[in-house]
């Protein structure tokens, strides 16, 4: 038998039928990441049903030298899940540990399994009244390991911060098969390394995100969400400093929407609606919310918001939704724009940072600037103007070739992208991780001491490569440029 089939049985011992296909028509939908940008190859799917299956797989792995992609709602953006096309490696899937462990309404925590679904989780709690304050566009596919490997953010940062933000306990299989426990929240400990933390964002490379505990907060009893039309993003910026000094914590999201991007989900949805009558260079989308003892006064506090932006030229335009179900229409738009945009055609895309105050100057300045150097692109930025970081995409000119572009313009117009972005001492990746897509640009512009470091803890965690190998760390600490 070759050593190949000598590791599949062994894994099919393990997990047994349910939780070990190497099918390739089954296999096959994993291969190939949320973007369609990359496919891979793997020998197997395996999807253990429990911790300690999945830490007998990865002794397996370990002891057969087999690669292990983990893999949670294959919704990431960075090519962070997806194999490499060597097929050595086995996708490591999470999404059968789907089950609540324990739920504690009173100190508002819930711990759950990795394969857990956002959207689920948001249901979940609600129930209770409490609610789970990180949400995107990808709730209904994106999985709690997932959202804790990649750190996500979504639209909610604002107020409640990242992923690991949320998290206050973790459990993770780590490469030699070994457990890492620390699901109990404690408030305070300071035993050292706070290793849950090292964890979060490591996008699979370290270990394998089982289980975590997350922090709940109280249900929303009001929400006033608000739409304005903009006519420069300097507005914008300015109107969210208006927004947070009327609002303070009532103030949860501050999106910005290009008039490109909103007609992009306005040709995708034929059901979508604009909001507004006329369009505008950028529209602002703002959450405001209240629990019980404020509610009252959020509606008011809306209107005064939007009043008072128009009294000072702010804003061209403006409304409230006026019920719940408009609330979330709005919501759609925002949430919609990913899956417009890939509907479009070829495109570049950024998730990048820089300072809040300075996000606005950097967009209006670099977005001419790319489009002068590639004649017929077009540059739209959307998203978190609140945490200074944006999706700064560059669709390419009408009809051409989707491969050749990427491989050639599509390179080049990334390269300029984070070279600006570094110039304005910001992070080439904000919120979607480094994943393969963003790898080697990671190595290009990232301090050497940075990277070393990377390479230090990786080598100390998974010394023989075996986690998610050709994912964020880099091989060399060598600035390639
Ligand atoms: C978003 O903010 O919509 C998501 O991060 C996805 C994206 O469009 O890049
Ligand atoms: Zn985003």
């Amino acid at each position: 038998m070759s050593k190949v089939d000598e590791f599949l049985n062994a894994a099919r011992h393990l997990l047994g039928e349910r939780g070990l296909v190497t099918d390739p028509d089954l296999v096959e939908p994993w291969l190939t990441d949320w973007r369609g940008r990359y496919t891979g190859k793997a020998r197997a799917l395996a999807s253990p049903a429990t911790t300690d299956e999945v830490a007998a797989l990865v002794r397996l792995c370990a002891k057969h030298g087999v690669p292990i992609v983990p893999q949670g709602g294959n919704s990431g953006m960075s090519g962070g899940a997806t194999p490499d096309d060597s097929g050595d490696a086995v996708i490591l899937s999470l999404r059968r540990m789907n089950g609540v462990r324990r739920f504690d309404t009173q100190a508002r925590q819930i711990t759950c399994d990795a394969g857990v679904v956002l959207q689920t989780l948001h249901e979940t709690v609600e129930v209770e009244g409490l609610r789970f304050p990180l949400t995107l566009g990808g709730k209904g596919s994106a999985t709690i390991g997932g959202l804790i490997s990649t750190n996500a953010g979504g639209t909610q940062v604002l107020r409640h911060g990242t992923m690991r933000a949320q998290v206050l306990g973790i459990e993770a299989v780590l490469a030699d098969g070994t457990v890492f426990d620390s699901l109990t929240p404690l408030k305070k400990d300071n035993r050292g390394f706070d290793l849950k933390q090292l964890l979060i964002g490591s996008e699979g490379t370290l270990g394998i995100v089982t289980a975590a505990t997350l922090r709940l907060l109280p249900a929303l009893a009001e929400r006033a969400v608000l739409w304005a039309g903009v006519g420069d993003l300097r507005d914008a910026r300015k109107l969210l400093l208006h927004a947070e000094r009327m609002a303070g914590d009532a103030l949860e999201g501050f999106e910005v929407l290009p008039r490109h991007s909103l007609a992009s989900v306005l040709s995708y949805n034929s059901q979508a609606r604009a909001p507004l009558q006329q369009a505008h260079e950028w529209n602002a989308l703002i959450e405001l919310t209240a629990d019980a003892s404020t509610a009252d006064t959020l509606a008011a506090l809306g209107q005064n918001l939007l009043e008072s932006a128009m009294e000072r030229g702010l804003v061209e335009d403006a409304t409230i939704a006026a019920n719940e179900a408009q609330a979330e229409a709005f919501w759609a738009i925002r949430d919609e724009i990913s899956l417009a945009e890939r509907a479009i055609g070829p495109a570049k895309q950024h998730d990048i940072s820089v300072p809040v105050a300075d996000m606005a100057d950097f967009v209006v300045a670099t977005m001419p600037k790319v489009e002068k150097a590639f004649p017929g692109t077009t540059a739209v930025a959307y998203g978190h103007l609140g945490d200074g970081n944006v999706h700064f995409h560059v669709l390419a000119a009408k009809g051409v070739d989707a491969e050749e572009w990427e491989n050639g313009q599509g390179k080049a117009i990334s390269a300029m992208v984070h070279d600006e972005v570094t110039a304005w001492g910001g992070s080439i990746s904000a919120e979607h991780g480094i994943g393969q897509m963003k790898r080697d640009e990671l190595a290009r512009l990232t301090d050497p001491v940075h990277l070393a470091i990377l390479r230090r803890v990786k080598d100390a965690l998974d010394p023989d490569g075996l986690l998610n190998p050709g994912k964020l760390v880099p091989n060399s600490v060598q600035r390639s440029s």
